[in-house]
């Protein structure tokens, strides 16, 4: 497995080019399925829960074809099982289940497992197929959902922690070829659920409302082929931000929606930092140590449970004492652990981190069990001192395009150790 080593202390300047969203691109890889025709998807971003999805699509029978960062897919004949092998290695494997379901009107996925970041379950997404008159049943460890028919109603996404952004896109896509009206209440507003809805349209759907609580789709009898550019992706961009206020003098982000990431800078600029903001960039002035900052993680537009690992690591060198309190992912926390073995002052009470900033945090061999929170350990190798071993680097490459060389190019000394897996 390879790890990334950071050796801190090197300040952090220039440009960084922000690559399209992994979340965005997963769901709008799977609308494919929901025609014969071919679809031209740009701003894929290379990363191996991508690869992962183009197998799975491989697998079911379509011609996937990959060219830099712009994939090519034509569905012509789909099956409608997707086997353990490949869907266990990601929980966003859930998302054919919407598509297989609108177009051939059943579908047979392997159930995902609990995941590091909590339980997961996906009775929401079941909930909305069963609102388009769909049966659902766990068949060993597969979920299998069908219908004669798929008809549109009204169903209310909203569960216990908020509303789900896979399971709208879910419901959402096969809600496209189901007869009549559905309406989608208590759905995400997330820009991903937007960019899928905007794909599903240039393919014909009918969708209004989509970034707000309420969607409503009107289904139509087939859908045709279409051509899109993903949205960029707005946690690495957090990310980057992130790492600019750690450790840079002057960082520019190119290629951002900044509207995107207006929960993320507003807390930065409550932190004190000085941001410079245009539409499609975001210039971030470093200024040694932050303010303190309480953040409670919410659905979209509120600051992002994705952003929540990262912003740990930054607090932990503000003076003073700054929350994090998480309610979309409860248990999403353990980068706490790793961070206080940095020499972070941080002590879990349920779901929030309460985080006492220390003067410096010092280098260790790390290891994380998550994305983001592997991010954060990288983030803080960025300032620690001496070096910083960042083991299971392979969680990283599930959501960050070439995260070493792009912090690199910023002038970090950081560097990637292939080792045999
Ligand atoms: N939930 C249910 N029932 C369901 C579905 C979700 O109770 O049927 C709960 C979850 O347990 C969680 C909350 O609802 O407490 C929100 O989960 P959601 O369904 O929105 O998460 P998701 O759609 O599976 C996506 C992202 C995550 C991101 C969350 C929240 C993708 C591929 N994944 O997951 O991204 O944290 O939305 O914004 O889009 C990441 O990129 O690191 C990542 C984990």
């Amino acid at each position: 497995m390879d790890k990334i080593i950071v050796h801190g202390g090197r300040p952090l300047s220039g440009f960084v080019k922000i690559s399209g969203s992994k979340n965005s691109a997963l769901p709008i890889l799977a609308a494919t399925l929901l025609t014969r025709d071919q679809c031209i998807i740009h701003s894929v971003p290379d990363l191996s829960d991508i690869h992962y999805m183009l197998q799975i699509l491989s697998h079911l029978g379509a011609q996937v074809e990959r060219a830099s960062g712009t994939v090519t897919i034509q569905a012509e004949n789909v099956a409608t099982v997707a086997p353990y092998e490949i869907v266990r290695k990601m929980r966003a494997s859930v998302c054919v289940l919407g598509p297989l379901l609108g177009r051939h009107k059943e579908a047979r996925v392997s159930l995902p497992g609990g995941c590091v970041i909590g339980d997961r379950p996906i009775d929401l997404h079941l909930k909305g197929f069963r609102a388009l008159n769909a049966a659902c049943r766990v068949e060993a460890g597969d979920v299998r959902v069908f219908a004669d028919e798929l008809r549109g109603s009204t169903v209310d996404l909203e569960g216990r922690q908020g509303p789900t952004v896979l399971g709208t896109g879910n419901v959402l896509m096969a809600a496209t070829l189901a007869e009549g009206i559905t309406v989608i209440e208590g759905a995400a507003a997330e820009p991903e659920v937007v960019d899928l809805a905007n794909f599903l349209t240039k393919m014909g759907a009918k969708i209004e409302g989509a970034g707000t609580r309420r969607i409503t789709v009107e289904g139509v009898k087939e859908l045709h082929g279409a051509e899109h550019c993903v949205i960029p992706d707005r946690i690495e961009a957090g990310t980057f931000l992130v790492a600019a206020a750690l450790a840079g003098t002057v960082v520019t982000l190119r290629r951002v929606c900044a509207d995107h990431l207006k929960a993320v800078t507003n807390t930065l600029s409550d932190a004190g930092y000085k941001m410079d903001i245009t539409r499609d960039t975001i210039t971030l002035h470093g200024n040694g140590s932050p303010r303190p900052v309480h953040i409670v993680t919410e659905p979209y537009p509120g600051f992002p449970t994705d952003m929540q690992a990262q912003m740990c690591a930054l607090l932990s060198r503000a003076p003073g004492e700054s929350t994090v309190t998480e309610t979309v992912f409860p248990q999403r926390f353990m980068h706490v652990s790793e961070l206080k073995r940095m020499g972070a002052d941080i002590a879990l009470e349920g779901a929030t981190a309460r985080i006492n900033g220390v003067p410096h945090l010092s280098g260790a061999p790390v290891m994380a069990s998550d994305l983001r929170a592997s991010a954060a350990l990288v983030l803080a190798g960025l300032v620690a001192e001496a070096t910083t071993e960042v083991n299971r680097v392979y969680h990283i490459d599930r959501g960050y395009e070439s995260i070493d060389e792009k912090l690199a190019g910023l002038g970090a000394e950081i560097q990637r150790v292939k080792q045999g897996n």
